[in-house]
């Protein structure tokens, strides 16, 4: 297909003007991606080529629930404003991807753009590739798929799918989701002169099942992503059990001779509503982290709505030198500011609360610093409606060492799950509490301190639930400084 530079314009301006039509949805992000109308799950071949940056996502094209998945494609020159293309990949009738197109990778074969993916047939889940010739918008599947006929011989795996890619000096590597049964999760590395024909390598990491600390690294791993970051490599995967998915948890250490040795492992998000990330390597030499934000409010809520599926804010990761994994929102986010309000040293007194005059809305960015005297716990209050009858916490609680988003009275409506998420979180001695919180109408996400990420799902019943204020519990908070912006929808004409 040649997609001229008109036919992509008319389709940007078709695309923006349907977001915005859907927008009366009170719940809908306006500065977060979304396809128009119907499922996406996982950020699928993160890729960016030629200046582009090429965004693919586990995709239904046939209603707000999971099934029959295809891969949605959306480009962006900067990964804020995003236009939506069409399908990318599609089940094949009589196929080994008959049944569905599940998650995996792109990479850039001497010019040739590759996607590695899972093609799904009956009860068979296996690695298959497809490439392209006309800069990524239309793929033609390799006629030897399935590139890998079977999980490794002699291993009990209760999983087998979902890919990332790298090249080294010696040829292409992957590495393939999986479980070994009675063990846990597993990172399952091969190794090829073409993509096509692979071999073997052994386990790249192996779970723990039986161990729970300091995080419980489930039963199986989907969605394994593998890079190197500052001196060392980071394995990512996205932990679940036979019934839940529960988390991404990254795992830091070093990589010599095709073996991993795991140093530290953290979540990177907390337990709840981000999961399946992915990365990508740009231009300017950022890792750069995507995942899909879960709906948490009941099926036929979601069905009814125009959502099911929201993807997250990019992420730059970089490592402390402690190996400690930092995650921060990309400064291109920047370019969304709008009517700004600042606030400075404002003193709360202790267990005190305070509205901020003015500061009220749904599509916010709020970046704070805040100075803790003592407290116990400290934090945002989001969403409020002027009685107080909704809103959702932001805390960090020094005394537990944790970061919080409340949502238990974020909405009266039954159809909203009102979870309670936290995640290991603790101030050094003298350190001041960053906050840089995005808010967009059902989506909160928290970045603290450049280490913590919080990413939440809320569903306000109330019209006038758009109150911003703070509060503290114990000792006193001087607030140095409070910045606050309206946030402009990425579809805005
Ligand atoms: C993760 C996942 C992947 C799979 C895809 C199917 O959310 O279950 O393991 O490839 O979703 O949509």
């Amino acid at each position: 297909m040649d997609l001229s530079a008109e036919v992509a314009a008319r389709l940007a301006a078709g695309e923006a003007a349907l977001q915005r039509a859907l927008s009366e949805d009170p719940h809908r992000p306006t500065y977060h991606f979304l396809p128009v109308a119907t499922w996406m799950n996982d950020p699928n071949g993160l890729i960016q080529w030629q200046g582009q940056y090429h965004l693919f996502y586990q995709y239904n094209p046939n209603g707000l629930f999971w099934g029959t998945m295809h891969w949605g494609h959306a480009t962006s020159p900067d990964l804020v404003h995003w236009t939506d293309l069409p399908i990318a990949l599609a089940p094949t009738p009589g196929s080994p991807d008959e049944d569905g197109v599940f998650s995996g990778c792109a990479v850039d074969h001497d010019g040739t753009p590759t996607f590695i993916y899972t093609g799904v047939r009956g009860e068979e889940q296996l690695p298959c590739i497809a490439t392209s010739e006309d800069d990524l918008l239309t793929w033609q599947k390799h006629p030897g798929n399935p590139v890998i006929a079977a999980p490794p011989e002699g291993l009990d795996t209760v999983m087998f799918r979902d890919h990332a890619a790298w090249r080294e000096e010696d040829g292409w590597y992957q590495v393939i989701g999986s479980g070994i049964r009675d063990v846990g999760g597993a990172a399952l590395l091969y190794r090829s002169p073409d993509l096509v024909r692979w071999e073997y390598v052994g386990p790249l990491c192996v779970g723990d099942a039986s161990r729970t600390e300091p995080l419980w690294t489930g039963t199986m791993w989907e969605c394994p992503d593998f890079f190197p970051l500052g001196d060392r490599h980071v394995l990512v995967v996205s932990v679940r059990d036979e019934e839940n998915l529960l988390y991404g948890a990254s795992l830091v250490g070093r990589y010599q001779g095709h073996a991993f040795t795991p140093e530290a492992l953290g979540y990177v998000d907390t337990p709840g509503s981000f999961y399946a990330p992915q990365t990508l390597l740009d231009d300017q030499g950022r890792r750069i982290m995507l995942g899909w934000l879960r709906e948490e409010r009941s099926v036929d809520a979601q069905v009814a709505s125009s959502l099911a599926g929201v993807m997250s804010l990019p992420r730059v990761l970089s490592l402390s030198p402690d190996g400690t994994l930092l995650m921060n929102p990309i400064a291109e986010l920047e370019r969304l500011r709008r009517d700004h309000q600042a606030y400075d040293n404002l003193e709360i007194v202790p267990s005190g609360i305070a509205a901020l005059p003015g500061a009220e809305g749904e599509c916010l960015e709020i970046v704070a610093e805040i100075e803790s005297h003592d407290a116990d716990r400290v934090g945002l209050r989001l969403r409020r409606s002027p009685d107080g009858e909704e809103e959702t916490l932001v805390v960090y609680d020094h005394g537990d060492g944790a970061l919080t988003v409340d949502a238990s009275r974020s909405s009266l409506s039954q159809d909203a799950h009102r979870g309670v998420q936290s995640l290991p979180f603790r101030l050094k001695d003298g350190e001041l509490l960053r906050l840089r919180v995005y808010l967009d109408r059902s989506v909160i996400e928290v970045f603290a301190n450049d280490r913590a990420c919080l990413t939440a799902r809320v569903y306000q019943s109330r019209p006038d639930s758009r109150g911003i204020g703070l509060f503290v519990s114990g000792g006193s908070i001087t607030v140095r400084r409070l910045d606050l912006w309206r946030m402009a929808s990425i579809w805005e004409a």
